[in-house]
């Protein structure tokens, strides 16, 4: 879908080209071409404000024979000394969106225009793929119209000085990234009757197919065996039988650094006994996203092979209510051993995942990273728009954090002083741990819940509940699932490769 070309046929009849405009700057380049051959109209069109410079504006102008391309789309990248990566790439989706409701089938971008340094022409290229996969996705599955009319671009030409192989390699990378998005956001835009924890199980099966990898489904049977008490007690209230999936990606025969990503695999959260209000209830089909981030990042993974072993880990299965439903006040005893006392059926995720997270370590993994929606709470401490993150490891969160810098993707840490701890231990007095202290603090209580079962591995938590939809429609993709973390989740694998 991508051709890379060095030379731009500005007679061929075309649908459109697109180009970046910084603000306040003086034309040259390829602008200046452009300008010349549409005798200076370009410079009148900026100076009367038609064309717009500033950030993320898109400006359409119709040639009207001029030259071969029907249309131009100026994408404004505001100041030149205040671009950044994420700018790119948001502006890269908002022209995209732009695109695809004006149906052209072709485009061609000039990449060269949104750099202010030849060093980042990889970077941009990058970004532009990506945000092509992210600004088309949909998710009309069960809309009978909106199926029939849906077109995709077939073919983009970027046009650039640079080396055509280079680039060529950086657009598969960006796009790659996209997919593995995607389908995060598939996974999590699925109805929970479309997508139970066998569907999920499938899904990640597909996956280690596909990319030869190692892979084994935890049967109930098998959980009781291994004494998977906190997975199986969420399990209880359901017709629907539970699975506990795990990906081995090898790079590395000898089995060591090996990074564990955990993933929260709730496909319905009705909160169980401790039932949810009826508005609280709805959008929990969502409460798999944590999973579904983690096998986007595995897609990811495949695909561009770092040198770095992961395996996942996903506790799947969905929270409900029946006659053998898990209760307030039970108490039950993990795989590890610590016994729990239900205070709440609705704190489930972290029940599900300390079983998953005592599983990964049995498995070898020397690092762990879980991902969640696990907590209203997050939502009200930090918005939408940034994760909440955990850790007992500083190195390692350092390295998380510029990876999730890399890709735009915002995060920011609670704290995990051992007055947390304390609270998860001394709350109940008949057993080892409490699944909720109460309200206070409780984003932190659910994330020191875990690190009872990480121990001294170094890891890495991550509340996605805020961050794994939007509300609304927004510059690389619809309202719905983000598919928030898949990018971290595959560059901080890539990072830990490069720095072996
Ligand atoms: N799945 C929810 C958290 C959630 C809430 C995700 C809103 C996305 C949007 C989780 O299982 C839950 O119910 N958490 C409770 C914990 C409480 C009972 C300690 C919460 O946050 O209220
Ligand atoms: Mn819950
Ligand atoms: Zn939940």
């Amino acid at each position: 879908m991508f051709k890379v070309i060095n030379e731009l046929p500005l007679s061929e009849v075309q649908e459109g080209l697109i180009v970046g405009v910084f603000e306040h700057e003086k034309i040259d380049g390829f602008l200046k071409e452009l300008d010349d051959v549409l005798q200076g109209q370009i410079s009148e069109l900026l100076q009367d404000g038609d064309i717009k410079g500033k950030k993320k504006v898109i400006s359409k102008i119709h040639t009207l024979g001029k030259i071969g391309f029907k249309r131009i789309y100026f994408v404004g990248l505001g100041k030149a000394s205040e671009l950044t990566f994420p700018i790119v790439r948001e502006a890269f989706g908002r022209v995209v969106k732009q695109i695809n409701r004006d149906r052209l089938a072709t485009v061609t971008v000039a990449l060269d225009t949104f750099i202010t340094e030849d060093g980042l022409v990889l970077d941009a290229a990058h970004a532009f793929s990506e945000a092509l996969s992210l600004a088309s996705y949909k998710f009309n599955h069960y809309k009978r119209k909106a199926n029939i009319s849906a077109k995709e671009l077939e073919s983009t030409f970027v046009y650039t000085g640079a080396d055509q192989d280079e680039i060529m390699a950086a657009l598969t990378v960006g796009y790659t990234y996209g997919q593995g998005t995607n389908s995060a956001r598939t996974l999590v835009n699925l109805p929970p009757n479309k997508l139970t924890a066998a569907d999920l199980a499938d899904y990640a099966v597909e996956i280690a197919k596909k990319y030869r990898m190692e892979y084994e489904i935890l049967e109930k049977e098998e959980m009781e065996q291994l004494g998977m008490g906190a997975l199986l007690a969420v399990n209880k209230g359901s017709v629907q039988p539970p699975k506990l999936i795990v990906l081995k990606y090898i790079s590395n025969e000898k089995w060591e650094n090996v990074l564990a990503l955990v993933g929260k695999g709730i496909t319905y959260d009705t909160g169980g006994y401790s039932l949810k209000s009826r508005e609280g209830m709805v959008g929990m089909k969502t409460d798999m996203g944590g999973a579904a981030a983690v096998l986007g990042a595995m897609e990811i993974i495949g695909e561009l092979q770092p040198e770095q072993n992961v395996i996942a880990v996903i506790p799947a299965t969905d929270n409900m209510i029946s006659g053998e439903a898990l209760k307030p006040d039970d108490v039950i005893t993990s795989m590890s051993g610590k016994t729990i006392e239900v205070f709440n059926t609705d704190a489930e995720g972290r029940l599900a995942l300390c079983d998953a997270i005592h599983y990964a370590k049995q498995l070898g993994a020397s690092y762990i990273v879980d991902i969640a929606t696990l907590t209203g709470g997050v939502i009200v401490a930090l918005g939408d728009a940034v994760t909440g993150a955990m850790t007992n490891n500083e190195t390692f969160f350092e390295e998380m954090l510029e990876a999730s810098a890399e890709v735009g993707e915002l995060l920011w840490r609670l704290p995990y002083f051992d007055h947390y701890k304390e609270k998860v231990r001394n709350h109940s007095k008949i057993a080892d741990l409490s699944n909720s202290p109460g309200r206070e603090a409780h984003p932190i209580m659910a994330g020191a819940f875990l690190g009872e079962f990480v121990e001294d591995t170094p890891w890495i938590h991550l509340d996605i509940a805020g961050t794994a939809t939007s509300k609304g429609e927004h510059d690389l993709g619809p309202a719905g699932a983000t598919g928030v973390m898949v990018r971290t989740l595959a560059t901080l694998a890539e990072r830990m490769s490069a720095n072996r």
